[in-house]
């Protein structure tokens, strides 16, 4: 049994987390899929709420459904209730069933042998991790205590059982108001004996609870590149990477129109896979009239931080005839790396003519190219 019913709040991915992506393959398709690899299991029962139908619907037209799947049961308000409905909807000649969260897809064969196997045995067997922090158990009054970790195991699943047996404490669970966040507990309660393991790879087998850990599967490094070309005209400034530069002729635009930081900004987006400034700093908007260029900027890493990207390093080049641009890099590059957090040395500027040929050759205009590659948070 496979219970998919959650809301996963805790992940705040704005739907169900096991249905979320997770390095292009939903969580719930790579649970199915492990499960089904260990060609140790007859059927499934999926327990599913009915707000997730269609989303899962869809999420199993594009990834194929899991042939294992025998029925799809009614998810309940909690894990506990959601079990129960499965439980429910097992085949009476099913003997061992397994209980696992769809939001555990690292699950090893191995775990799941030794579960099926122990249950067999035992009626029992609860996949654990050994504990790793040191567990501390606050009092009412703030009194601490440090528990013996060597005594202490996580709790995961599968937690298999004999299906009578479980099937049983489900009913006492339900006749007696019992309440449990597993399934070991009420089968304790029940039959006064769980039996535990833990396994070489117990700690691989993590539930993917936060957010954090939805990041963990997503790529390191992202990269990505922006152009921006703008025209010279009379009667504006040249501002390029917020550095006002002396000169007769200044970019038209919108903004201050300063062209290397608009490059910048859309290899910004481009890398976090957002589109373009013109989608999210529309020209028609007049809230951007005349605006500098860098309050933008500190828009994009805001954009950027909340999804939990920094910047590595980037590099921009100018491409313009005149004027000449050297003596202004440094400070350019001092802002850039100011704006985007960054060592000196991560924020590159550079500048470069044509030869006279093309547009910024005439002195029609200036273009701007940038590249950027952006770390995960803590990478
Ligand atoms: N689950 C369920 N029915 C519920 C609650 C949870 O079937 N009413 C399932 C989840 O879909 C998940 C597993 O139980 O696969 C473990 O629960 P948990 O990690 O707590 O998932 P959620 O309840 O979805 O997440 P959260 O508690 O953050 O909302
Ligand atoms: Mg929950």
């Amino acid at each position: 049994m496979v219970v998919a019913a959650g809301r996963g709040e805790r992940a705040g991915l704005g739907e169900n987390k096991v249905l979320h992506r997770y390095g292009g393959v939903s969580v719930l398709s790579r649970t199915l899929r492990a499960l089904q690899k260990s060609a140790l299991f007859d059927g499934c029962v999926l327990v599913l709420a009915a707000r997730d139908r269609d989303a899962c619907e869809a999420v199993f037209r594009q990834e194929g459904i899991c042939p294992l799947v025998r029925a799809i049961a009614e998810g309940g308000q909690t894990r506990q209730a959601s079990v129960f409905n499965g439980l429910k909807a097992l085949p009476e000649d099913c003997e061992i069933v397994a209980i696992h969260d769809a939001a555990r897809p690292f699950v090893s064969e191995d775990i799941l042998a030794r579960s099926i196997e122990l249950a067999r045995q035992t009626g029992s067997g609860v996949a654990c991790a050994p504990v790793v922090d040191t567990v501390k158990q606050v009092g009412e009054d703030g009194g601490v205590k440090t528990l013996d970790r060597s005594c202490l195991r996580a709790a995961q699943t599968p937690q298999t059982f004999r299906r009578a047996e479980i099937v049983r404490a489900a009913q006492e669970a339900e006749k007696n108001g019992w309440s449990a966040t597993d399934d070991a507990d009420l089968y304790e309660r029940c039959w006064g004996r769980v039996t535990l393991f833990t396994a070489p790879d117990s700690p691989a087998n993590i539930k993917l609870t936060t957010r954090e850990d939805f990041m963990r599967g997503e790529s390191a490094f992202r990269v990505g590149t922006g152009f921006d070309a703008h025209r010279l005209v009379e009667g504006r400034k040249l501002v390029l990477c917020g550095v006002e530069v002396p000169c007769a002729r200044g970019l038209d635009g919108h903004s201050d129109a300063d062209v290397a930081v608009h490059a910048l900004m859309d290899a910004m987006l481009g890398a976090l896979g957002l589109g373009d400034i013109g989608r999210h700093f529309p020209d028609s908007d007049e809230a951007f009239r005349g605006v500098s260029s860098m309050l933008l900027l500190a828009q994009v890493m805001r954009m950027m931080e909340e999804r939990g990207w920094r910047v590595a390093n980037a590099d921009v080049t100018i491409v313009a005839q005149r004027p000449k641009l050297a003596p202004y890099i440094g400070t350019m590059r001092a802002n850039i790396a100011e704006a985007l957090g960054v060592a000196e040395d991560c924020a590159n500027v550079k500048a470069t003519t044509t030869e006279r040929m093309g547009y910024e050759g005439r002195e029609e205009g200036i273009s701007a190219q940038a590249v950027v590659l952006l770390a995960k948070g803590c990478a």
